[in-house]
């Protein structure tokens, strides 16, 4: 256990899987005490268990992030349980792949109503909370894609840049005001939200084999790997960064 973040309340979406759960333990690693909120509240309880092993503070709570009621609730319960907020890691996302002029309207409202409402909701909700508190940082999960795109993710894509706007939008208005947002841009992590985009590419097996064509670093992230930064811009180390894009990519943004 460490201390880099030693007290800080943290909220984390999408807690219960990949990248979130890596988040949510390697904050609470850190001395954070994490909310982990998910709309799988098994998983999201899973991820609260693995982070209390490793001696770290952590509870779960059903969320999902599309109905902002309830993100409003999962912020107010974090601060009911710990007392105030510190960080949230917008991180919760869907990725549903395909041909554009296919896709229906239902994959197109949830995309956007998870991919860029939930953060909207989520910054919504905790701002408050922070200027009471003397400032907060915020940490959004976009993706390489809200810098450059793929094929068959125009939705997603436009989802994701969206993400890197907010984030430059919230940083501006609250800079004077205590409160950091920055953005992460991570490319192929292995995780499962990636696993219907790899059926349209020819299979996770043929992406893996091919993977230094679009990934120079030549192999997919690993979900810790990404949570390392989200943890860098949580703490104060991180104090002269806002409004900052960092993509955590093997280099697939510099080609
Ligand atoms: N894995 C990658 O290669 C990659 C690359 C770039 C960006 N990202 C982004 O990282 C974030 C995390 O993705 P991941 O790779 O860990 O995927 P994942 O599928 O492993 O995890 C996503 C989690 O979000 C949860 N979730 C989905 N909809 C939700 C909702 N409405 N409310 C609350 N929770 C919800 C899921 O239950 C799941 O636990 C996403 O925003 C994704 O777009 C991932």
């Amino acid at each position: 256990m460490g201390g880099r973040i030693a007290d800080k309340v943290c909220v984390v979406t999408g807690a219960g899987s990949g990248i979130g759960r890596a988040t949510a333990i390697r904050l609470a690693e850190e001395g954070g005490r994490v909310l982990c909120a998910d709309i799988d509240f098994a998983s999201a309880t899973e991820t609260a268990r693995l982070a209390g092993t490793i001696g770290g503070v952590a509870s779960a709570r059903e969320v999902d992030v599309s109905d902002p009621r309830a993100v409003d609730a999962m912020i107010a319960d974090a601060v009911e349980r710990f007392g105030r907020l510190d960080v949230l890691v917008n991180n919760a996302g869907v990725n549903i792949p395909g041909v554009l002029h296919e896709v229906t309207d239902e994959v197109i409202d949830r995309t956007l109503a998870v991919n860029v409402k939930g953060q909207i909701y989520g910054c919504r909700a905790a701002i408050p909370h922070m200027l009471a508190g003397g400032g907060g940082s915020i940490i959004n999960i976009s993706s390489v894609n809200g810098i450059v795109s793929e094929p068959y993710l125009a939705v997603y894509s436009a989802s994701k840049g969206a993400s890197v706007m907010l984030t430059k939008g919230v940083a501006l208005d609250y800079a004077k005001r205590g409160i950091r947002c920055n953005v992460i841009c991570p490319g192929w992590v292995d995780t499962p939200i990636n696993y219907a985009h790899a059926e349209m590419l020819g299979g996770l097996a043929h992406v893996y084999e091919t993977i230094d064509s679009f990934q120079p670093i030549g192999r997919p992230g690993e979900p810790r790997e990404i949570a390392h930064v989200v943890l860098f811009l949580a703490s104060d180390e991180a104090s002269f960064m806002t409004g900052s894009i960092v993509p955590v990519d093997g280099g697939m943004t510099s080609q």
